[in-house]
């Protein structure tokens, strides 16, 4: 259990007005939490402050070998006014294996969920009420040694910041069209593509650009040995419904275990659905939309939900998929996602978790 101490800031922002369009992750709160990591002593000085910008020195070994982690989950407020997190121990718990791999301390479960909850109760108020909004949840650690060697660092800053928003996709829920990367790879097996870190998202712009400059918003990427079989969008998992069953990669080393995946996969088979978790080769895909058989493709993600794909590009061929519209079961897996985000749909399975 961490002992937080408080500060609150003495001149709060003004806070972003009901109507106002959020965007994703510009606009943040007035507190965060910090925690500090040295080594022999572990981790310490846990606390709450306003809002700020942070100190390094130039030479921190964050800016020169990228050993950061970061997570994201989002707080709601309910209609009955309770705040809720949606399954924050699934995030702390892959927190943990994000460290392992980049040999940053691991914190314990409860006391990330602890940080997480203390700092939105802090900035409660600043979570927006209008539709398709939530309070996005930032924690990320840092290394913070000021020296130019390759090694784990021995201190290191956790920090969560909190960021009210609206949907990832500028487009909101309509279907987005998505570029099928062959130059570029994101991941292998043995790599760092199932941890939860910067480079990741690095490695991805140069792809991300090619695909904005053709006119796709975002990139699915194949394996990087054969580059045949399908892994994830930069920002999402992915799922196709072939022939009336629920398709997904499954995690196998390069793929990040979406906290929206494993709730799509149990919902779908809640509702009676086959679902496949298995190796998926973009050749089926594209003799699945060639006979018909692919009715529906989607993306899920915690800042994205549900993302239905409306068009993927593979080398010369463009595949439209519902006719460009949003499926049956995306629509019903974004309602009801969000339902029990919201507090509107019985939580069956003790997702939410009250922030009190
Ligand atoms: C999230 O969905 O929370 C993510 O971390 C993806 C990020 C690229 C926005």
């Amino acid at each position: 259990m961490l002992d937080i101490k408080v500060i609150r800031t003495t001149t709060p922002k003004t806070k972003p007005r009901e109507d106002e369009p959020l965007g994703f992750g510009r606009i943040f709160t007035d507190h965060m939490f910090i925690m500090n990591y040295t080594e022999g002593k572990g981790w310490h000085d846990a606390r709450i402050v306003p809002f700020q910008n942070i100190s390094l020195s130039p030479a921190a070994m964050v800016y020169h070998y990228g050993q950061e982690m970061f997570e994201g989950l989002k707080a709601y407020k309910a209609e009955d006014g309770r705040t809720l997190l949606f399954r924050p121990d699934m995030n702390a718990k892959r927190a943990i294996n994000t460290n392992k791999r980049l040999c940053i301390p691991e914190i314990p479960v409860e006391d990330f969920v602890q940080a997480v909850k203390a700092v939105v109760k802090v900035d409660e108020d600043w979570i927006p009420k209008a539709p398709g909004t939530s309070l996005y949840i930032r924690p990320f650690i840092i290394a913070t040694d000021e020296f130019l060697g390759v090694k784990p660092s021995s201190t290191y800053m956790f920090i969560i910041i909190l960021s009210p928003s609206g949907a990832y996709y500028e487009s909101g829920l309509d279907p987005v069209g998505i570029w099928i990367e062959d130059e570029y790879v994101r991941a292998v097996k043995g790599g760092i593509g199932e941890a939860k870190t910067g480079g990741n998202y690095a490695a991805s712009l140069a792809a991300q650009v090619k695909a904005h400059d053709e006119g796709y918003s975002q990139v699915l990427w194949l394996d990087g040995v054969e580059r045949k079989y399908i892994e994830e969008v930069g920002a999402m998992n992915i799922f196709f419904k072939i022939d009336g069953v629920v398709v997904t990669p499954a995690l196998n080393g390069s793929i990040l275990p979406g906290v929206t995946r494993d709730s799509v996969i149990q919902l779908c088979k809640s509702w009676g659905l086959p679902v496949e978790e298995r190796k998926i080769s973009i050749d089926e895909i594209y003799e699945a939309q060639k006979s018909g058989k692919l009715e529906e493709v989607w993306g899920t993600g915690t800042a994205a939900v549900i993302s239905p794909v409306g068009k993927l590009r593979w080398k010369n061929e463009v595949m439209i998929i519902q006719d460009g519209g949003i499926g049956e079961l995306s629509q019903k897996l974004y309602d009801t996602i969000t339902g029990i985000q919201l507090g509107k749909i019985e939580d069956i399975y003790n997702w939410t978790v009250e922030v009190k």
